[in-house]
C-alpha cells in the first residue's frame, strides 16, 4: 500500500535507505560478517569471467556491478543487454558464470538468454527481487534483493538494491580470495544508508531543480565519467520513461565527438562529479557545454564540490556514490514528470514486467 504517499514510486525512492539496512543485516552470517551461500562463493571462485546480463534498469545496475567485481574480487566482467546478447552471442571464456539481473525475475528477454545458458551447460546466478520468480527457478543460484514489492514501472529502489548485493558478493569474493580487501562493505554501505536519509530530505531542492530546469525543456542531457557515466545512463532513462522529456547519459569525454552538437541555448545538462580522478575532466566537460549555451546543473561529493554546484552528495566510498547520486536523479524525474501531469507510476506503453521478447 502506498499509505500517505500520492505514488509509489515516490514512497520506493524514500524506502531506499531502510532497503540499504535490510540487505546488510540479511547478508550478515551468524559472526556478523557479510556472506553469501558457500556454492554461490565456489562458483565465482571457480569462475574466469562473469557474463551480466540484463534488461533495462537491471542492465544499468551491471556496469556498476562490473567496476565492484573488477575492482575487489579482480574477476574480468562482460556487461550485455539481454536483447542483444541471445542473437549475437560474444565468444565465451572456459569457466564462465552468467549472473541475471532482473528485479521481477520473469523478464522474456532475459529468460531467453537463460534457457541458452542452460543448454549450453554454463551456471547462472540470478540476482533478483522476487523469490520463486521463473529466473530464480530456473538458474543454478539465487541472490535475493529485499527490496518488498516494488509497484511504480520505473524501477528506483531495485537499481540502488542490486547495486548493494552487487558490492556485498563483490567484498565477500575479495575477502575469501586475498583475506584483505581493504574495505568494510558493511561499514560502508551503513554509511550510504544514512547519506541517502540526508539526501531523500532534500526533495524540496529536486522539485525546484526540476521546476527549473525541466518544465520548460524538450531535451535534458545526463553528463559523468566512469560511475558517474553508469547511473548517467540510468537518470536519463527515468527522466524519459515518466516524463517523455527526451533524455540522454553520455560519457561526457565523448561529447566532443558528436553529442555537444545537440547543445542549444539553455538545454538542460545535469552533470555529476563524485569521482575524484576524473573530477577535473568533468569540470572541463561542463565549460564545454556551458560554452554552447547548456544551463548545467552539477551535482557533486562533497570534498569534490566547486562554487555554482547545484546539490552536494554527503561524502560515501568512492565505489558506492552511484547509491546515493542516482537519488537526485530519480526525483529530478518523479517531479519533472508530475509537473507535466504524467502518470508517473503508470507511464504510457510500459508493462512493469516485460514478459515478451
Ligand atoms: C526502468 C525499468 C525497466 C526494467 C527492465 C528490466 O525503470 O524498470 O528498464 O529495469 O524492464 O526489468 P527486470 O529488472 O524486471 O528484468
Amino acid at each position: 500500500e502506498k499509505g500517505t504517499y500520492p505514488h509509489y514510486m515516490l514512497k520506493e525512492i524514500e524506502e531506499q535507505p531502510l532497503v540499504i539496512r535490510k540487505i546488510i543485516q540479511a547478508y550478515r552470517n551468524e559472526r556478523g560478517e557479510l556472506a553469501v551461500d558457500p556454492e554461490i562463493q565456489r562458483a565465482l571462485h571457480e569462475a574466469d569471467r562473469i557474463y551480466i546480463i540484463a534488461c533495462g534498469t537491471s542492465y544499468h545496475a551491471g556496469l556498476v556491478g562490473k567496476h565492484y567485481l573488477e575492482k575487489l574480487a579482480k574477476i574480468p566482467v562482460e556487461v550485455h543487454l539481454s536483447s542483444e546478447f541471445a542473437y549475437q552471442m560474444p565468444l565465451i571464456s572456459e569457466k564462465p558464470l552468467f549472473i541475471f539481473i532482473s528485479q521481477s525475475g520473469e523478464t522474456a528477454d532475459s529468460r531467453a538468454v537463460l534457457v541458452k545458458v542452460k543448454e549450453l551447460g554454463y551456471p547462472a546466478l540470478t540476482i533478483t527481487n522476487v523469490p520463486g520468480s521463473t529466473l530464480s527457478r530456473e538458474a543454478d543460484y539465487t541472490l535475493l534483493l529485499h527490496a518488498g514489492p516494488e509497484i511504480a514501472v520505473a524501477s528506483t529502489k531495485a537499481y540502488t538494491a542490486q547495486l548493494a548485493v552487487l558490492a556485498v558478493l563483490a567484498e565477500v569474493i575479495a575477502k575469501s580470495r586475498s583475506r584483505q580487501s581493504g574495505v568494510d562493505m558493511a561499514r560502508e554501505l551503513g554509511i550510504v544508508a544514512n547519506a541517502m536519509e540526508t539526501v531523500c530530505g532534500s526533495k524540496d531542492e529536486f522539485e525546484q531543480i526540476a521546476r527549473e530546469y525541466l518544465d520548460s525543456a524538450q531535451n535534458a542531457f545526463f553528463i559523468g565519467r566512469t560511475l558517474d557515466y553508469a547511473v548517467c545512463l540510468e537518470g536519463a532513462l527515468k527522466l524519459k520513461e515518466i516524463s517523455y522529456i527526451h533524455a540522454e547519459g553520455f560519457a561526457a569525454g565523448e561529447l566532443k565527438h558528436g553529442p555537444i552538437a545537440l547543445i542549444e541555448d539553455g538545454t538542460p545538462v545535469f552533470a555529476l562529479a563524485t569521482q575524484a580522478r576524473v573530477n577535473l575532466n568533468i569540470r572541463g566537460n561542463v565549460k564545454e557545454v556551458v560554452a554552447r549555451g547548456a544551463n548545467p546543473c552539477i551535482i557533486s561529493m562533497d570534498g569534490l564540490a566547486q562554487d555554482g554546484d547545484r546539490f552536494i552528495l554527503p561524502e560515501v566510498h568512492p565505489l558506492l556514490t552511484p547509491l546515493i547520486s542516482v537519488i537526485p536523479l530519480q526525483y529530478i524525474a518523479y517531479y519533472a514528470a508530475l509537473h507535466r501531469g504524467c502518470d508517473v507510476d503508470k507511464p504510457r506503453n510500459l508493462a512493469k514486467s516485460v514478459t515478451v521478447e
